[in-house]
């Protein structure tokens, strides 16, 4: 089978790798890709994400198959509904939800509104734009601090703000309601804050039947002790000791179950990933939000830990009949740690020249989030997320330790990491 991928971080190198173990690969390519992943296929640097008429003609050149959309801007912005719009491209299998499905992400208040709909655990929350100011300021002062805020549409993970002062809350909503993220923000949802725990549990759905691939974990603020600015991740566990079955069992009944039926409900066709991030309040869980897509950087710890044929599962999913596939999960720890560059997620600076180990093992992997080669060949930093160091391990100390091994043998100036990945699960087990 050929199959496209399309994406060039750290989540789109695990899937890359993921699926080049597949005997029933045939060709992959990846689009845009990066260094990291020609070694598994053959990466089109100049074609971008949302360069939906470059895709359809690779598609067509190609021979694909099977799509595979990593993130999810062009989900949101409907590559799906271009794709099957297309001559010839009518049947072509996707994974990955058309332009409505996406909306689980694309829009807050669609998101809300839906959990609302069918019954799912989720923060009280009311939506505002500008016409309703007041009224927002009013909601404001029936919450308890901390305030959430949140820009209805994406804005490059951003989008969520929490503020301790009813000051700061009152600002930042100002501030988003004229424009800080442009039509993104033209309506806030504000909610209730949740006390609790995190953890990412990802849907892999034919529109009807589903399977749960292994729960993960991943820290997202750039300092330790989970202080500092939000990221795009700073690392990532899998599976997470207190997402056991008695959770998972509610897991499935009160939130993956009435999602599915609620999706169809709505006339959906959602064959995708959907990734529910879930906040573990004293044992029951309650969505914080929904993505159309995998994880980053999760995806480089899960992938770490499926043991079935991947590609079985992705044309499944897409062809909208799971079946009888039997998803075949790691009794191993799956660890990751994200290395990135100093000043980020500020600013930071780019093509600084990188020296790693090469030969890497099956339990001990290097992924490429933000590299590139420069005019010499040599690879060089190009982004705030470089790489990860991601392992397997009998027990989650040892995954970690092999991560923090390898890590330490990458060179950069700048690397930055946090040291503290996993801590808060090893105290809890
Ligand atoms: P996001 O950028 O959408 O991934 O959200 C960023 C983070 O904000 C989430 O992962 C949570 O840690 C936090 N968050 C979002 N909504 C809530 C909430 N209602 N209560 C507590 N924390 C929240
Ligand atoms: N790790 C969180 C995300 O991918 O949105």
């Amino acid at each position: 089978m050929n199959i496209l991928l399309l994406g060039s971080g750290g989540r789109e190198h695990a899937l890359a790798w993921r699926i080049a173990r597949s005997p029933r690969l045939s060709q992959l390519f990846i689009a845009p890709g990066n260094p990291g992943m020609s070694l598994y296929g053959t990466c089109m640097p100049r074609i971008g994400v949302t360069d939906f008429a470059a895709i359809a003609a690779l598609i067509r050149r190609e021979h694909i198959e099977l799509l595979v959309v990593g993130p999810e801007v062009p989900l949101v912005e409907g590559i799906v509904d271009y794709l099957h719009g297309e001559a010839g491209l009518t049947d072509l299998l996707i994974v990955g939800p058309d332009a409505k499905g996406a909306q689980l992400e694309g829009s807050k208040d669609f998101s809300k509104a839906f959990m609302q709909r069918y019954g799912i655990p989720t923060a009280a929350y009311r939506t505002f734009d500008k016409s309703t100011l007041s009224e927002a300021i009013d909601y404001l002062k029936t919450l308890q601090p901390p305030y959430v805020l949140k820009a209805d549409g994406l804005a490059a993970g951003k989008g969520v703000i929490i503020s301790e002062s009813l000051e700061e809350a009152e600002r930042e909503l100002r501030g988003l309601l004229s424009g800080r993220f442009g039509s993104a923000s033209t309506r806030v949802v504000i909610e209730e804050y949740l006390h609790g725990i995190e953890c990412s549990v990802f849907i892999a759905t034919d529109g009807s039947d589903w399977r749960v691939l292994p729960v993960a974990k991943d820290y997202k603020r750039i300092g330790e002790g989970d202080t500092g600015l939000n990221t795009g991740g700073m690392g990532s566990v899998s599976p997470v000791v207190f997402a056991d079955e008695a959770f998972m069992q509610r897991v499935e009944e009160r939130v993956i179950r009435p999602t599915i039926k609620g999706l169809r409900a709505e006339g959906i066709d959602y064959r995708g990933f959907i990734f529910a991030g879930l906040m573990n309040v004293g044992g029951d869980p309650y969505v914080i939000e929904y993505n159309c897509r995998m994880g980053d950087p999760e995806t480089e710890s899960v992938m770490l830990r499926i043991d079935s044929d991947f590609v079985d599962l992705l044309e499944r999913m897409a062809r909208g009949h799971l079946g009888d596939y039997h998803l075949e999960e790691s009794s191993q720890y799956a660890a990751t740690v994200v290395l990135v560059s100093e000043g980020y997620p500020e600013s930071y600076a780019k093509g600084i020249p990188i020296s790693y180990p090469h030969a890497p093992t099956f339990d001990s992997l290097l992924f490429h989030a933000g590299t590139s080669r420069d005019d010499s060949g040599h690879l060089v930093t190009s982004g705030g997320r470089v790489l990860t160091a991601s392992c397997l391990g009998s027990t989650l100390a040892e995954a970690l330790e092999r991560c923090y091994k390898l890590a330490d043998r990458v060179q950069y100036t700048g690397k930055t990491l946090r040291r503290d990945i996993g801590q808060d699960l090893l105290k809890l087990s």
